[in-house]
């Protein structure tokens, strides 16, 4: 490497020479190492550094030509500079083709001389700059490929599924498990437009919308696909280039069949269970209430009372039983499979017909109001699980009365229910979670409420296979309200 001083060697036999460019130098912050031919000019390159060299031809022991072709050799990267008088031009000249970098002709002209010293000077640097540069290029393409290969292991190790698509969608880098997954057993020639590869549409317009950048760009998109026997996840995110802009996509598949199986095992037992309870509970509940009734002889005032509460104990039983049937329905697909045009304003005067004791009970003033009804396609059980529901929801959780209002309207193409009230309220931390399967919210108020946490579940459920949308606003201590669209039928369908 060179040195912030410049270190020049003068091989020249001519003392004088020698001295002459010994001074010139040095005086110009030059440092400067001399020699007398040829031999000692290598001997001192093996020992030291040099920058440049001034090399004189003719010279005892050994020639300046021969010195030239044997620096050529060993150090390419010093310029030489040959002396020569006018003799030996042509002999300059021919040095000139084995590889000098320029020729000094003798007598010297000083300021010719230092220009030339300089230019060699700046060849010098500009050679050694270019050097490090392409030393420096080399090392970053060697980790670069380091890195590019360590990458390569870690995805085609990997259990989950890989696929990279550049901007024209399509696919440049996958991986073994992508393969697996997707059960593809050709090798895929990349680059391959990605809608020859997967054959599930959702995924590839997925695909379309974050390479147009019409989806947020921070954004995952999570989405569930068959492949298969495979239930996979797929989860796609935008690849950014430098500038952030979209220049691909990355997708991850994950293998969820276990789950899968797992939740189908679990509905299926809480199916098979909540069956097998119901039947023996229900022939219970009517030889109770045949005992109760007095039909099986006269009761004395105490067996009344105890088997009234066992009745109650055994309603609750069948109302959750009922429940987690319903929860395990809405969740197979299966609840609401019968539809029909039915009128809600029906639906609604028998719902209320049902809940009006224990409102009156509760001491809450229960009104509905109905407007612009239009028939909606529907399950009639469905909707009134949905009215049930809801405002029973609405007394309970009003203690100490208040005021339940049930508006049925129609709205254009959907049917606007709204069921308000004027109870204890929820909290906004709480309204996302009401909707959980058997999220309950605490509440010192509501306490002795009775419930299984699985009705407001079953309402979204029953609204959203009807193709509805379900919403609540609620403030704590002053009410809440939970409305809910439906569509109608249109007259032109
Ligand atoms: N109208 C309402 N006012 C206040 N809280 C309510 C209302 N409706 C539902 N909630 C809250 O939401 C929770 C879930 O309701 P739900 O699914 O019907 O279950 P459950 O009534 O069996 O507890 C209730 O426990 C209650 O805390
Ligand atoms: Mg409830």
């Amino acid at each position: 490497m060179m040195g912030e001083t410049i270190k020049v060697l003068v091989v020249d036999d001519e003392k004088v020479v020698r001295d002459g460019c010994n001074r010139v130098l040095t005086g110009k912050g030059y440092e400067v190492l001399t020699a007398e031919n040829g031999r000692e000019g290598l001997d001192l390159m093996g020992r030291e550094a040099v920058d440049i060299i001034l090399l004189d031809l003719k010279m005892p022991v050994m020639s300046g030509e021969e010195m030239l072709e044997k620096t050529r050799d060993l150090y390419p990267d010093v310029p030489v500079i040959i002396i020569t008088g006018h003799g030996t031009i042509d002999t300059a000249v021919e040095c000139m083709k084995k590889g000098a970098y320029d020729f000094i002709t003798k007598p010297f002209q000083i300021e010719q001389f230092l220009i030339t010293i300089k230019r060699a000077e700046d060849n010098r640097r500009l050679a050694q700059r270019a050097k490090q540069f392409e030393e420096e290029n080399i090392r970053n393409l060697y980790d670069l490929s380091l890195e590019k290969s360590r990458l390569r292991t870690i995805i085609n190790c990997m259990a989950n599924g890989v696929m990279v698509t550049n901007r024209n969608l399509e696919v440049v880098l996958h991986n073994p498990a992508f393969m697996r997954l997707l059960e593809i057993s050709e090798e895929i020639e990349n680059p391959l437009p990605v809608s020859e590869i997967i054959t599930n549409e959702a995924l590839v317009t997925t695909l379309e919308e974050i390479q147009s950048g019409e989806s947020s760009r921070d954004k995952s998109i999570s989405q569930e696909i068959e492949a298969g026997k495979n239930t996979l996840r797929a989860i796609s995110v935008p690849a950014l280039g430098p500038d952030d802009g979209v220049v691909g996509t990355v997708t991850v598949l994950q293998d969820i069949t276990p789950f899968k199986q797992l939740d189908e095992m679990k509905s299926d037992f809480v199916n098979m269970v909540a069956h097998e309870l119901r039947s023996p509970l229900v022939s219970i509940r009517q030889q109770d209430s045949v005992l109760l009734e007095g039909l099986a002889g006269p009761l004395q005032e105490k067996h009344r009372e105890f088997l009234g509460r066992g009745l109650a104990k055994i309603d609750q039983l069948l109302e959750l039983i009922n429940d987690l049937l319903d929860i395990a329905k809405i969740e197979a697909g299966k609840h609401v499979q019968y539809q029909v045009p039915i009128d809600i304003g029906r639906v609604i005067e028998d719902t209320i017909a049902l809940m009006e004791p224990r409102a009156r009970e509760e001491g809450v003033n229960l009104k509905y109001f109905c407007e612009n009804l239009k028939p909606v396609q529907a399950d009639p059980k469905s909707i009134q699980e949905i009215f049930n529901n809801l405002i029973s929801n609405a007394i309970n959780y009003s203690p100490g009365g208040g005021q339940v209002v049930v508006t049925v309207r129609g709205l254009g193409e959907y049917m606007e229910i709204r069921v308000e009230d004027t109870g204890v309220g929820i909290h906004p931390e709480e309204l996302p979670k009401i909707f959980d399967k058997f999220y309950r919210v605490k509440h010192p108020k509501t306490r002795q409420v009775i419930g299984t946490g699985l009705g407001l579940a079953i309402v979204k459920g029953v609204v959203e296979a009807h193709n509805g949308t379900i919403d609540v606003e609620s403030t704590p201590d002053k009410g809440t309200t939970f409305k809910i669209l439906l569509p109608v039928i249109m007259s032109n369908e």
